[in-house]
């Protein structure tokens, strides 16, 4: 479903992301894992072309490299964001409604009521606007706007970033509940919760691919796991 080759993300100098494979089949949940700066939204970026690269990213078979973000959303490839971005002067339920405007045509797969039945929390807050909300509500919020997107395939940059662990349990509920029917690569730094979620893991070091397996071969292996998760914080760590 969703193939990168060779991917390479550099900034200047700086090579970000260092010649990774990655592949995640039809119905497949993949998690994308590892420290911080290890590429991991730049490898996100690159798939929905909002950051050049070189390689290719290949979506169901067709080479997405020169399309427009705008086309590759249309397509129904739908990026929820680091930081989630709202429109902070649109109320919650019209957020949602933007998810029925980039349906491009898709057969609905979960209304505007069905997100209000997976994040009941939502409900009595349809009527406040965007900026009004917690960390956690937004993310309730822009993961419902993807869902209401009817997304072939959904990328997901932190979803758990700054949420309380409640907050994170449910939110992963419903992503394992949406992995059913719709395939999804998450990036995630709560690795328990994201190898819990998802059927394989990538881990990214510097750029490239540690570890990767089944979830259960790589919670099996978790003293290596470890290894590669903290090494990062060996290095900031005075
Ligand atoms: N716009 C940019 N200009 C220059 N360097 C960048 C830019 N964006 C990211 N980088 C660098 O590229 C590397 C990878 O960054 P990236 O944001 O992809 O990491 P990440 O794995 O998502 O990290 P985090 O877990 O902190 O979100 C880092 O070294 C970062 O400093
Ligand atoms: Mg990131």
């Amino acid at each position: 479903m969703l193939e990168l080759r060779s991917l390479c993300v550099s900034y200047g100098p700086v090579d970000a992301v260092k010649s990774l494979d990655i592949v995640v089949r039809d119905r497949e949940a993949v998690a994308l894992l590892g420290p911080n700066g290890a590429g991991k939204t730049s490898t996100l970026r690159a798939v929905s072309q909002l950051q050049r690269f070189t390689g290719s990213v290949i979506f169901d078979g067709v080479d997405l490299r020169g399309r427009k973000p705008e086309d590759v959303a249309r397509a129904g490839l739908v990026h929820v964001p680091e930081g989630r971005r709202l429109f902070a002067s649109l109320t919650v339920h019209e957020n949602l409604q933007m998810g029925e405007t980039a349906r491009s045509g898709r057969a609905p797969s979960y209304s505007i009521s069905d997100v209000y039945d997976l994040f009941p929390a939502l409900r009595p807050l349809a009527r406040r606007l965007g900026y009004a909300l917690s960390g956690g509500e937004q993310q309730m919020v822009a993961i419902g706007r993807a869902l209401v997107a009817s997304p072939r395939f959904l990328l997901l940059d932190e979803p758990s970033l700054g949420l309380a662990p409640i907050v994170t349990k449910v939110v992963f509920a419903v992503l394992a509940e949406v992995g059913t029917r719709t395939p999804m690569l998450v990036v995630e730094q709560n690795t328990a919760i994201a190898l819990n979620t998802c059927s394989r893991g990538y881990v990214l070091v510097s750029g490239r691919i540690g570890m990767s397996g089944t979830s259960e071969e790589m919670t099996d292996r978790e003293g290596m796991l470890a290894s590669y998760l903290g090494q990062h914080d060996a290095v900031v760590t005075p």
